[in-house]
């Protein structure tokens, strides 16, 4: 229908704002392209030494997945907030705005599925929290965190979320192909650290 596709547009539209990017530029903080490992999110947003740079972003990148997803379901149904969520991820990675070059998709993957079934966003943070706490590595934590989100998803008995969950996650992993890479080699960064 037109509402379907209305909010798919206005969800693509909001996950493609930039957080990272408005803020560190409001704050006079630098390119944020060329600071680190040059991505748009909250990991690289510490690297310029603003913590509340940082957790703004965190919050405002969760925070676009999480408002379509709820947004779409008030106005139209539970199917309809999963087209929003995911069209807000893609957004985020692909925004028009930078020519399609965008983040990594972890902050709004976690906010689209805190919305969509809270029980399994709210596990998806503790596994990334539990595996930065022992890892002390973003990316490292995102993907184990990632890559839990089908399981948290069977364990919670929400299996209407097992496509978008390993659609969102196969992106997330692309997305950290070079992270991945510096995983291997043991040359990516410690959370905090500044370069990458
Ligand atoms: O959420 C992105 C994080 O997993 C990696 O960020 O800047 O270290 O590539 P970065």
């Amino acid at each position: 229908t037109l509402y379907l596709l209305l909010t798919a547009v206005l969800s693509y539209l909001l996950g493609a704002i930039p957080f990272g990017l408005v803020i560190t530029r409001a704050m006079g903080l630098g390119d944020l392209r060329k600071i680190g490992s040059g991505n748009i999110g909250a990991t690289n947003v510490l690297r310029t030494g603003s913590k509340g740079a940082a957790l703004a972003t965190l919050l405002l990148d969760a925070g676009k997945g999480g408002i379509a997803v709820l947004i779409a379901r008030a106005l139209l149904a539970e199917d309809a907030a999963q087209l929003a969520g995911l069209m807000a991820f893609l957004g985020h990675l692909f925004p028009v705005w930078l020519g399609f070059r965008g983040g990594k998709g972890v902050a709004t993957f976690l906010g689209t599925l805190l919305a969509l079934a809270w029980p399994v966003g709210l596990a998806a943070c503790a596994t990334w929290l539990v595996a930065a706490a022992l890892l002390r590595i973003s990316s490292a934590a995102a993907l184990v965190s990632a890559a839990s989100s089908a399981g948290w998803v069977f364990w919670f008995g929400e299996g209407r979320l097992l496509i978008l969950a390993v659609v969102l996650t196969i992106l997330v992993y692309i997305r950290h192909a070079g992270n991945l890479r510096r995983i291997k080699a043991g040359t990516e960064p410690r959370i905090g650290q500044k370069k990458a």
